[in-house]
C-alpha cells in the first residue's frame, strides 16, 4: 500500500496509463473478457476458407480485441503475421491493401558480390513489390504466399468509413477469390454497423465463407472485470457499493468504464487514498462530464434549454435515457411513461411528452434522437451510444435521480 504523498502522486499519473477513455487496449493483461468473440475469431482463423466480419457499435472494443488478437493466437502458433490497417473515408481498394503490405516486411537472402562472399539479408515492404493496381487476384496469389510459412490474417478496422463502393465490392471479390483457391488466410473486417449487411457489399453471394460476429455490450461481468484489473495493477481497490455504481453507470461500455475509473482513482488518491469509495464516484462523474466529448454536452444544452420554468426537457431525456429497448437500441413512447413518473413523481401520459420526443428528434433541441417507423409506430434511438449514459450521470449530479434510483431503473 501507499504511504508517501510522493507515492500517490506518481499513482495518480500512473492512472491514466491503465484506464485510457481515448485509446483501445494494446496489453493483454488489461484485456478484460470477450472468450466468446475470440473463440469464435480463432477458429474462423485456424480453418481455411472463412473470412471474418466483426461489427457493433463504437466504444464497445472491437479495435481493442483486434489490437489483442495476435497474442491469443501465438498461444497455438509461434508464427502469426496480422497486419491491422485503419480505413478511411478516402480509400480505395488499392490503397487499403498498399497501407497493409507496408507493414509486412520480407526478407531476401542473397550473396553478396565480391570476394567475401556472405549472405546479406535486406527486409524490403511488401507495399514496394506491389503493382501500380492492386486487385483481388493480386491480394490472392501474395496472401497464398505469406500464409505459407505463417498464420496471416489481415484486419480492416473501420471498415464502415470507407466511402468507394467498388473498393467494397472488390473486397467481397478478394474474399471470395481467397476462398475459393482454398487460401488458409483470413480477411477480417471491423466496423461500426448494426448488421453485416451495412458493412459488406453483396454478402450473400460470400455468406458460406463469412464468420459474422457481433460484438455486443458487455455483461456486468466483463465490466467488473475491467474496474478490477486496473485497479489490482494500481494496488488499489474499491467498496462494494461504488464498484455497483461504476458497473451501472457504465451500461455496457468499456469507453465509460475506463473514463468513469480514470477520475474516480484520481479522486480517492487526491485524498491520499487507495481505496474508492462513493464520494470518490460522485466526484469522478463530475470530472468524467467535462471530458465527454463536446458535441454530445453541446447537444444536451441544446437539448435541455428552454424559457418556460416547469418544463420537462430534461426529465424527459433522462426517462428516455431509461427506456426499455429492442435488440437494436430503439424505445417507444410508451416506454418513457414508467420511468418519467419515477423521476418525476407525478403521472404523465404520451400526450403530455410527444411533442418532446418529436422536438428532440429535430436540430433545433441538438437532434439527439433518431425517429423511425409511421405514424402510429414511432420509435426513437438515441443517435450515440455515449448519450445515454451521459444524460444519466447528469441526472444523477443534477440531482433529478438519487444513484440508488438508476440502479432500480436500469434494473426495469
Ligand atoms: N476487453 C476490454 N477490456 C478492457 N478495456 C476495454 C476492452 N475493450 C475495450 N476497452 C476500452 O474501451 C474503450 C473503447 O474501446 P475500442 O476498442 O476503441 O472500441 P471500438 O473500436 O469498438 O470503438 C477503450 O478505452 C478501451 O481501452
Ligand atoms: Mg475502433
Amino acid at each position: 500500500m501507499a504511504t508517501s504523498v510522493d507515492e500517490f502522486k506518481e499513482k495518480a499519473f500512473r492512472v491514466g496509463s491503465v484506464f485510457t477513455p481515448g485509446s483501445p487496449i494494446n496489453e493483454r493483461d488489461l484485456f478484460a473478457g470477450r472468450l466468446d468473440q475470440l473463440s469464435k475469431i480463432i477458429d474462423a482463423v485456424s480453418q481455411k476458407g472463412y473470412h471474418v466480419v466483426l461489427y457493433g457499435e463504437r466504444g464497445v472494443g472491437k479495435t481493442s480485441l483486434a489490437n489483442v488478437l495476435a497474442s491469443f493466437l501465438r498461444d497455438q502458433t509461434p508464427n502469426v503475421l496480422l497486419p491491422r490497417v485503419n480505413c478511411d473515408a478516402s480509400d480505395t481498394f488499392h490503397s487499403m491493401w498498399l497501407k497493409a503490405f507496408k507493414d509486412v516486411f520480407v526478407t531476401n537472402s542473397k550473396a553478396s558480390p565480391g570476394f567475401n562472399s556472405h549472405a546479406v539479408t535486406e527486409a524490403k515492404s511488401l507495399a514496394d513489390a506491389m503493382g501500380e493496381k492492386i486487385g483481388p487476384d493480386d491480394v490472392r496469389r501474395v496472401l497464398a504466399q505469406l500464409s505459407a510459412g505463417a498464420l496471416v490474417i489481415f484486419v480492416f478496422d473501420e471498415f464502415d468509413r470507407v466511402q468507394n463502393g467498388t473498393a467494397r465490392t472488390l473486397m467481397s471479390d478478394a474474399i471470395k477469390a481467397l476462398s475459393d483457391f482454398g487460401v488458409s488466410a483470413t480477411i477480417m473486417l471491423v466496423g461500426v454497423a448494426d448488421s453485416v449487411d451495412a458493412l459488406v457489399v453483396e454478402h450473400r453471394s460470400i455468406e458460406r465463407a463469412l464468420v459474422q460476429i457481433p460484438m455486443p455490450r458487455m455483461t456486468e461481468e466483463e465490466i467488473r472485470l475491467i474496474i478490477r484489473n486496473g485497479l489490482a495493477r494500481l494496488e488499489m481497490s474499491i467498496i462494494s457499493d461504488a464498484e455497483t455504481q461504476l458497473v451501472r453507470f457504465s451500461q455496457g461500455l468499456p469507453y465509460i468504464t475506463h473514463l468513469l475509473c480514470l477520475h474516480t482513482a484520481r479522486a480517492a488518491l487526491a485524498r491520499r487514498s487507495d481505496e474508492i469509495d462513493g464520494n470518490d464516484v460522485r466526484e469522478g462523474i463530475q470530472a468524467a462530464l467535462h471530458q465527454w466529448q463536446q458535441s454530445i454536452i453541446t447537444a444536451y444544452y441544446e437539448a435541455t434549454k428552454s424559457q418556460q420554468p416547469g418544463n420537462i426537457y430534461r426529465e424527459v431525456l433522462l426517462a428516455c435515457a431509461f427506456a426499455q429497448v429492442d435488440d437494436l437500441g430503439y424505445f417507444s413512447a410508451a416506454a418513457l411513461r414508467q420511468p418519467l413518473n419515477e423521476i418525476t413523481g407525478r403521472s404523465y401520459d404520451i400526450p403530455n411528452f410527444a411533442r418532446h420526443l418529436k422536438e428532440l428528434s429535430q436540430s433545433g433541441r441538438g437532434e439527439m434522437l433518431q425517429r423511425v417507423g409511421a405514424a402510429r409506430k414511432l420509435r426513437y434511438r438515441f443517435k450515440s451510444p455515449l448519450m445515454r449514459p451521459f444524460i444519466i450521470m447528469k441526472g444523477v449530479t443534477d440531482g433529478l435521480v438519487t444513484p440508488e434510483q438508476v440502479t432500480e431503473l436500469s434494473d426495469g
